[in-house]
C-alpha cells in the first residue's frame, strides 16, 4: 500500500482481516513512526482495533520493498488540484519513478487515488518508458476508485460495489481476485468509465450542496426562511431531496470538480458548484454583518474540521469563513473544535465549548458536531449572543438563533 492516509491505511487494515499480507509505505517518517507504535494517527471508526493486533510491516523507503514478495501494489497517495485548476500528479509521479525501480514481471498495480480522465493511460505510459515492460503483458494496471466516506470506511469497504476499470480481460481476473475476498459486487469497465465513474459520483454531491446553497441565498435575499421552504419540497414530495445549507469542504468535493473542469475551457456546471460552494463563507459574514457589526465583537467559532464530527482540517470552508470574518476586524476570534486535538489550530487557540460560548457576543456552528449539544450551546451563551447556525443544528429553523 503506496500511501497510508485515510484512504490507503483503513484499506490496509480491512485487505489485513481479508487474510493478505501488507507492507504499507509513506514518504511521511512521523506517520510510519506512529504507526509501527500501533497508534492510528487520524479518527476512522475501528481502525485503531485493527491496527493493535495489525502485523503489517511499515516502511518509508521504497528501497525496503522486496518486490518479489509483492503481487499486488495499491497506489492511494494524495492528488491535490492547483489553484490553477489543474490537478497536481506529482505524488503520482514520484510514486511511478519509484515504483519502476523495484517493478517486477507479474506485479499488478491498482490505482486507488482520485484521478483526473485519461490518468491511467498516463500512468500506463509512463510505466512502460521508465521499464521495458508492457502493461496488460508483463506487468498489470487497473484504476479502481475509492467511494467510501470518512469515518465508514470499514463498513464501506465491505459494501460499496467495485468498479474496476482495466484495459483487458487479465488483469481484470486478478483484480477480481482481490475484491472477491471483500464479498461485494464488481463491475468491468474501461479505465476511463472508472475515472469518471468516481468524478460523476463526487460531482453529483457537489452539485447537490451547491444547490441547497444557492437556494438559501435566494431564500435569504428575499428574507423568507430556508429551513422552512426546504422543510415544504421535500414532505412527501416524490421528485428529489433538497439538502440543507452548510459549508462545502474537504479534500474531495472541494477538488474534484477540477478535474473535470480541466478538460473544459468554458464555464460548465462543476465550476459554478465551486463558485457559490465557496461564496458561502462571505455570504454568512456579510449577512451578519449587515445585522449586528461584527467589528469590535468577540466571535466564537465552533468547528473547524471540515464536516460534521470529523478531525479531518484539509480543505475545510471554516479557515475561509475565519479569514471573512477577520476582515470585519472583530475584537477577537475563539475557536472550539474538540475532534481537533490540537492546542492550536493555525495559530488560533482551541478553546473548550464553555469558554468559547461564554466570551463570544457571536458564535457561528460552523460544523455541525454531534458533540456541540443544544442543551450546552443555550446553557453556556450569553443572554444576548447570537447564534449563527446555518445548518439547522439545534433544529429551530432559525439562521439566527437569539436566546
Ligand atoms: N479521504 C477520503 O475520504 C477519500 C475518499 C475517496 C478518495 N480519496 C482520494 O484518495 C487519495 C488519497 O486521499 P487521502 O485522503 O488518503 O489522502 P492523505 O493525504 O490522507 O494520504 C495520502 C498519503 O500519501 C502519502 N504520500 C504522498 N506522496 C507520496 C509518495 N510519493 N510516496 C509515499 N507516500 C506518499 C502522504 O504522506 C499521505 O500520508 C486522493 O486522491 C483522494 O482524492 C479520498
Amino acid at each position: 500500500m503506496i500511501g497510508l492516509g485515510r484512504v490507503g491505511l483503513p484499506l490496509l487494515l480491512f485487505l489485513e482481516k481479508k487474510k493478505f499480507d501488507l507492507i504499507g509505505l509513506d514518504q511521511n517518517k512521523a506517520l510510519i513512526s506512529k504507526l509501527k507504535e500501533k497508534k492510528m494517527p487520524f479518527i476512522e471508526t475501528g481502525c485503531q482495533k485493527l491496527l493493535k493486533k495489525s502485523n503489517a510491516k511499515f516502511i518509508s523507503n521504497f528501497k525496503e520493498f522486496n518486490p518479489k514478495k509483492i503481487k499486488y501494489i495499491f497506489i492511494t497517495v494524495g492528488t491535490p488540484l492547483r489553484e490553477s485548476i489543474e490537478v497536481n500528479l506529482n505524488n503520482i509521479n514520484l510514486v511511478i519513478n519509484e515504483l519502476s525501480k523495484i517493478l517486477i514481471k507479474g506485479h499488478t498495480i491498482i490505482l486507488r487515488s482520485t484521478i483526473g480522465p485519461e490518468t491511467t493511460d498516463y500512468v500506463k505510459k509512463k510505466i512502460e518508458k521508465l521499464t521495458n515492460f508492457k502493461v496488460g503483458k508483463d506487468i498489470f494496471l487497473s484504476f479502481c476508485p475509492e467511494r467510501l466516506a470518512e469515518n465508514k470506511a470499514l463498513k464501506e469497504l465491505g459494501q460499496l460495489p467495485q468498479i474496476i476499470g482495466v484495459e483487458d480481460n487479465k488483469t481484470f481476473l486478478l483484480v477480481e481476485r482481490v475484491f472477491k475476498r471483500f464479498k461485494i459486487k464488481v463491475f468491468k469497465t474501461s479505465f476511463l468509465s472508472a475515472e469518471l465513474v468516481k468524478l460523476f459520483n463526487n460531482n453529483y454531491r457537489y452539485i447537490e450542496f451547491a444547490i441547497a446553497n444557492q437556494f438559501s441565498i435566494i431564500a435569504n435575499n428575499f428574507n423568507q426562511n430556508i429551513y422552512d421552504i426546504i422543510r415544504m419540497c421535500n414532505y412527501d414530495y416524490p421528485r428529489g431531496k433538497i439538502y440543507d445549507p452548510g459549508l462545502t469542504g474537504g479534500t474531495c468535493l472541494r477538488k474534484d470538480f477540477g478535474m473535470l473542469n480541466e478538460k473544459n475551457p468554458g464555464t460548465d456546471l462543476f465550476l459554478s458548484a465551486w463558485k457559490v460552494n465557496e461564496y458561502i463563507p462571505l455570504h454568512l459574514t456579510e449577512t451578519i454583518d449587515k445585522k449586528f457589526n461584527i467589528n469590535g465583537k468577540k466571535i466564537g467559532i465552533l468547528g473547524y474540521a471540515f464536516k460534521k464530527d470529523s478531525d479531518d482540517e484539509r480543505e475545510s470552508m471554516v479557515p475561509k469563513l475565519i479569514r471573512q470574518i477577520e476582515k470585519k476586524v472583530p475584537k477577537s476570534i475563539f475557536i472550539c473544535d474538540p475532534n481537533i486535538k490540537k492546542k492550536f489550530i493555525d495559530g488560533y487557540k482551541n478553546y473548550n465549548l464553555e469558554d468559547t460560548l461564554k466570551n463570544s457576543d457571536i458564535v457561528f456552528i460552523a460544523i455541525n458536531h454531534s458533540i456541540f449539544k443544544k442543551r450546552q450551546i443555550m446553557k453556556y451563551s450569553r443572554k444576548n449572543t447570537k447564534i449563527i447556525d446555518i445548518w439547522n443544528h439545534l433544529k429551530t429553523d432559525q439562521f439566527i438563533q437569539k436566546k
